[in-house]
C-alpha cells in the first residue's frame, strides 16, 4: 500500500487487499457514469476477483466474473455512500481486490424460531453488501419443521407445531408454528442467487430429529408417539439407523430438498447424536453385526457415508459438523463443519486432506451475547487452527457465523446479536490476516451502521460490541441462569 499517511484508511467492510492511493480527491458531482465502465476480463483468473479504479472523472471495474464485477460494486457503494457524508469527496484510489477463502457463510436457525421472508432478505442484503457467499438455513430440528415435503406431509402437518417454547429457564405457553412453502425456499433461493449467495439448506440427522419423529414414529428406535420438542437441549431419540422407513424418508426428503435447492452443497447435520437408544435398539445393532462395526460412533459414520452417496449420485456433495468425524470413517468427499471440536479431530482431518469450514462456538456463535463474545474476540480468530499444517491450510474452505435461535424470538434481537458481529466474520472470509486490523474495523463498522439501517438491520450500539470485565461477567452469568437447566446439563432421559 503506498501513501497510506495521505488517506489512511478506505470506509470499506470487509477491507479490500490492495490499494494503492494517489495523492489527490475528485468529487462525485465530477464522476461521469457514462465514461464508467464495468466490464469482465479473462486477465482477472478469480470469477470472485476485481480491481476498482476511482479516476479524476469515472469509475473503472474490470473483474473476474459475474460475482466479482458484483463485489465491486458492494465496495463502490460504501466508497460512494463514505463520500456523500464528506461534500462528496472521493480519493483517486485503485483498488485490486479477491477474498482471502472461497465460503463466506453466516446460518441462521429457523426451526427454533421463524424469520419472516422478508426479514431474511434483509440479513441477505447486508451480507451481500459484505461479499458474505452462503447461505446456509437450518430448516429443520426438535423444535420443529420448517421446510414443506410433499411425499411426507405430516413433516409439516405435525412437524411444524409445537406446543409452547419452554428453552431454558425462558417459558413462552401456547402454540409455535410455521413452515416456508417451496415457493417462498424457491423465492429466497433465487433472491440470494441475484446476490451472489448460495443457499445451502441443512437437514439435521441422525439427532435434532424430534419433529420428524412425531411425524412419523416409526423412523425412531422404539417407535413411540412423540411430541416436537418445546424445550432446548440434546434428546436421546434419534433417527434408527437399522430400519429400511428411516432412509425411505431421508432420500425422499433430500430429494425434494434437492428439487428446491441447486446447491451443489447439501448439508446433513450429525451433530450432538446421543448414542443411548441405538444401544438398546435390535435393528441399530443388527446393523453393527452385519457391517462388523466396532460401535455405535461407527454406526454413525456409517449413516453418514449412506446418505452420503445417495447425494453423490445425485451430483451433490455433503457437509457434516465435526461430531460426525468421531466415527473415524466418513467417506471421502464428506466436508467437515468445525464448530466443537475439543479433540481437534477437525484440524487432522484437513491436515490429510479434507475440506473444512470453521465456525467455532466460542467465537462465531451470535446467539450469545456480546459479554460471552465481544466483537473484538469474533474478529480476531484466526480460521487456519493452530493446529493446522501448511498442507491443511489450503483446506480451510472458509468461514462461517451462525445465530441459534432458542433465545431469539423477534427480528429486532436477531439484528442486534448478529450485527456486527456477522460483519467481522466476512472480514476475516475476504480480507487476508495481514490486512486485518481489529481497530480500524471498529472505526469502519460506525460508518456501515447507517447502510446496514438502510437494509433494515439495527446492529447493536457500540456501547455494547466489547463490554469491560465486569459487563462480561454479569452478561455471561446472566445468560446461563436464563437459560441452562439440570436436564440440559446432565441430560435428558
Ligand atoms: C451445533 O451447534 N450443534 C452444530
Ligand atoms: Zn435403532
Amino acid at each position: 500500500m503506498e501513501n497510506l499517511n495521505i488517506v489512511p484508511y478506505l470506509d470499506i467492510v470487509p477491507y479490500p487487499n490492495s490499494i494503492r492511493f494517489f495523492d489527490s480527491y475528485t468529487n462525485l458531482r465530477a464522476i461521469d457514469r457514462r465514461k464508467s465502465t464495468n466490464i469482465i476480463s479473462d486477465e482477472i483468473v478469480n470469477p470472485e476477483a476485481y480491481r476498482l479504479q476511482v479516476k479524476k472523472d469515472r469509475f473503472l471495474i474490470t473483474s473476474g466474473g459475474e460475482a466479482g464485477k458484483f463485489y465491486a460494486q458492494q465496495s463502490l457503494l460504501q466508497l460512494v455512500d463514505s463520500a456523500k457524508r464528506n461534500g462528496g469527496r472521493i480519493p483517486l484510489v485503485e483498488i485490486v481486490d479477491e477474498p482471502a477463502f472461497e465460503y463466506r457463510g453466516f446460518m441462521i436457525d429457523s426451526a427454533r424460531h421463524m424469520i419472516k421472508v422478508e426479514d431474511i432478505k434483509k440479513l441477505v442484503d447486508a451480507a451481500a453488501l459484505l461479499k458474505l457467499n452462503v447461505m446456509h438455513w437450518h430448516l429443520t430440528d426438535d423444535q420443529g419443521w420448517r421446510i414443506e415435503i410433499e411425499s411426507y406431509p405430516n413433516l409439516v402437518r405435525v412437524g411444524s407445531v409445537r406446543n409452547g417454547s419452554h428453552f431454558g429457564h425462558d417459558h413462552v405457553d401456547g402454540e409455535y408454528s410455521g413452515y416456508y412453502t417451496k415457493a417462498q425456499l424457491s423465492e429466497i433461493v433465487e433472491y440470494c442467487a441475484a446476490r451472489h449467495i448460495r443457499v445451502i439448506p441443512e437437514i439435521d440427522m441422525p439427532g435434532h430429529m424430534i419433529a420428524a419423529i412425531a411425524s412419523y414414529p416409526e423412523v425412531s428406535c422404539t417407535g413411540k408417539q412423540l411430541e416436537v420438542e418445546s424445550r432446548q437441549g440434546i434428546f436421546p431419540d434419534i433417527l434408527c439407523a437399522g430400519k429400511p422407513e428411516t432412509y425411505q424418508m431421508i432420500k425422499s426428503v433430500l430429494q425434494e430438498v434437492m428439487e428446491i435447492f441447486p446447491s451443489q452443497d447439501i448439508h446433513i447435520g450429525g451433530d450432538e447424536a446421543p448414542k443411548k437408544r441405538w444401544k438398546e435398539c435390535r435393528h441399530c445393532q443388527a446393523l453393527i453385526q452385519r457391517y462388523r462395526l466396532n460401535d455405535e460412533e461407527e454406526l454413525q459414520g456409517w449413516f453418514m457415508n449412506r446418505i452420503e452417496e445417495f447425494l453423490h449420485e445425485n451430483g451433490r456433495r455433503a457437509i457434516v459438523w465435526n461430531e460426525a468425524l468421531n466415527s473415524g470413517l466418513l467417506n471421502e468427499g464428506i466436508t467437515v463443519q468445525m464448530w466443537m471440536d475439543r479433540k481437534k479431530l477437525s484440524a487432522d482431518f484437513a491436515n490429510t486432506g479434507g475440506k473444512v469450514i470453521i465456525s467455532p462456538f466460542f467465537h462465531y456463535y451470535t446467539d450469545y451475547p456480546y459479554g460471552m463474545t465481544p466483537l473484538n474476540k469474533t474478529y480476531k480468530f484466526d480460521p487456519i487452527l493452530r493446529q493446522i499444517n501448511h498442507d491443511g491450510a489450503d483446506n480451510v474452505l472458509g468461514v462461517e457465523a451462525t445465530v441459534w435461535t432458542e433465545h431469539i424470538r423477534d427480528f429486532e434481537k436477531l439484528s442486534y446479536m448478529t450485527y456486527p458481529r456477522f460483519a467481522a466474520v466476512a472480514e476475516t472470509g475476504w480480507t487476508f490476516k495481514a490486512n486485518k486490523d481489529c481497530e480500524d474495523f471498529n472505526r469502519r463498522l460506525l460508518t456501515l451502521l447507517p447502510m446496514l439501517k438502510a437494509r433494515g438491520i439495527e446492529a447493536a450500539d457500540p456501547r455494547d460490541w466489547n463490554p469491560n470485565l465486569w459487563r462480561r461477567l454479569c452478561e455471561t452469568l446472566g445468560f446461563y441462569r436464563k437459560t441452562l437447566t439440570k436436564d440440559m446439563i446432565f441430560g435428558y432421559k
